[in-house]
């Protein structure tokens, strides 16, 4: 069986303000989906929708994912049906390890919640195992793991970090939001690198970039513009460089004046 996130005409608003406008999309694993559009055209706002922060709200439309609505449930329970959101701009937690922020995470998200009396259900030793596995596959030293989260991380040694956090979580559907922004082009490659290295059958994949730069890496099959709250157009890898040619004015103008 597929698993597919399928998101029909979801109407959002923010603060009093409606951002998307009836927007659609369906995710099937194993796929790997682009959006692209201006600034403030709501691209975070999909991505904060779909992980459940309780700022966005949903007026009209669903979002499902192995054929329930994910409406109802809370951040940490999406999280557990396997969506991961890697965040624009993450925060640094001083005092707490990446290691053991990511013990915590995964025994959140993949634990056994029934009966384990707060016990980590994944013994340390495997977790060792499996945080040093996926670190020789994202090419990161050893010692990365023993700082402070987010502390002092450049752009890049963040968003490696938050790739660590996914291949340690192995979800099923991934959300990247402007993981392109502030990253060097050797950066740029790993962590397209650690997301390629990750991404197979299993995994869907949705990026959310205004940049085209990050899909010469991480190649999309389908690629949606979204402006107005809705998605304009879909078409394949060409139509990010359409883009990159001519701008979003095509898609921008006539309708709401802006
Ligand atoms: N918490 C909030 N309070 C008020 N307005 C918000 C909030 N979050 C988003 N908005 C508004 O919603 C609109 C869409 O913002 P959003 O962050 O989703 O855009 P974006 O497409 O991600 O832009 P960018 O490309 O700059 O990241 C903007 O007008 C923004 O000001
Ligand atoms: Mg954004």
């Amino acid at each position: 069986m597929t698993n597919e996130l399928i998101i029909k005409d979801l109407h959002v608003q923010v603060e009093n303000k409606l951002i998307l406008k009836g927007l659609s999309l369906r995710i099937r694993q194993g796929e790997i989906h682009a959006i692209m559009g201006p600034n403030g055209s709501g691209k975070s706002t999909l991505a904060y929708t779909l992980m459940g922060h309780p700022r966005y709200q949903v007026l009209k439309g669903d979002i499902l994912y192995k054929g329930q609505s994910l409406l109802g449930l809370a951040p940490d329970e999406r999280a557990r049906m396997g969506l991961f959101l890697a965040f624009q701009y993450p925060v640094a937690i001083p005092g707490l390890s990446l290691a053991n922020f990511l013990r915590a995470a995964v025994d959140a998200v993949k634990g056994d919640q029934q009966g384990n009396n707060g016990k980590p259900s994944i013994p340390v030793t495997e977790f060792r195992r499996r945080l040093n596995e996926k670190m020789a596959l994202l090419q990161m030293d050893n010692s990365f793991a023993q700082r402070y989260l987010n502390e002092g991380f450049s752009g890049g040694e963040k968003k490696r970090a938050e790739i660590l956090q996914m291949a340690m979580l192995e979800p099923e559907i991934v959300i990247l939001d402007e993981t392109d922004s502030g990253l060097d082009i050797d950066a740029l490659r790993v962590v397209a690198q650690g997301v390629n290295s990750l991404v197979g059958p299993e995994m869907g994949v949705l990026v959310i970039t205004h940049y085209q730069r990050i899909l010469n890496y991480i190649k999309p099959q389908f690629v949606h513009i979204l402006a107005h709250g809705q998605i304009v157009a879909s078409g394949g890898p060409e139509l990010a460089l359409q883009l990159e040619e001519e701008g979003y004015d095509r898609y921008t103008k006539n309708a709401n004046g802006g």
